[in-house]
């Protein structure tokens, strides 16, 4: 699911295509009919789909869509990349541990909008990406996996995005790997090893 750019997005679409991926991309859906990300999905010959939460009656109305679409088209997993709105119940229950985020700083630290600008502002050493499931907060799910990232001297917010999107572009593909492999389990918010799977 996206909103945007759709970097991450193809990230995990070019790791989907070497053998030894454990995953497949099915669908790419934006609530955005002209987010740049869609218009590489279609390019590549993904199959989309797009709604305007707008034209329905409320959240819940507009995640019920989804779920029948996702549900419909055999969806097991699925990733946000960009996407810029909160998930809500609906969706949540109806892909439990199953819901995926990335985000640009070190979570818990700078979640919401402009996290690269928060850490700057705030004067970190070192920032980064988190990769971690989805729950009812903002980006405050349980962390399957982070990189870390130094901020230089020089950074502005720009230059400091461009290094830490790189580094998504690695740890994402990564953690899905590894939720895709299914040997883990959460226990008090921590994403551990399940040796019994
Ligand atoms: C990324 O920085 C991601 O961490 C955040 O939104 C941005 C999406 O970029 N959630 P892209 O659309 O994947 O290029």
């Amino acid at each position: 699911m996206l909103s945007g750019r759709g970097s991450n997005f193809l990230a995990l679409q070019r790791d989907s295509l070497r053998p030894d991926a454990p995953y497949r991309l099915e669908l790419v859906f934006s609530d955005q009919e002209e987010a740049p990300g869609l218009a590489h999905a279609r390019r590549l010959g993904l199959p989309t789909h797009t709604a305007n939460p707008r034209q329905f009656p409320g959240k819940a109305a507009y995640e019920r869509s989804l779920i029948a679409l996702f549900r419909e088209q055999r969806i097991d997993l699925v990733c946000l990349a960009g996407y810029m709105r909160i998930v809500g119940a609906e969706l949540l229950a109806a892909f439990p541990q199953r819901l995926l985020n990335i985000h640009p700083a070190l979570l818990p630290s700078f979640p919401g909008l402009h996290a690269q600008r928060q850490a700057l502002e705030y004067g970190v050493r070192i920032s980064g990406c988190t990769v971690h499931l989805v729950d009812a907060g903002t980006d405050s799910g349980p962390i399957v996996a982070q990189a870390a990232v130094p901020v230089l001297d020089g950074d502005t917010e720009e230059t400091l995005s461009i290094r830490i999107l790189e580094q998504e572009h690695l740890l994402y593909p990564q953690a899905l790997r590894r939720i895709c492999r299914g040997d883990w389990r959460v226990e008090d918010r921590r994403v551990l090893p399940d040796r019994a799977t």
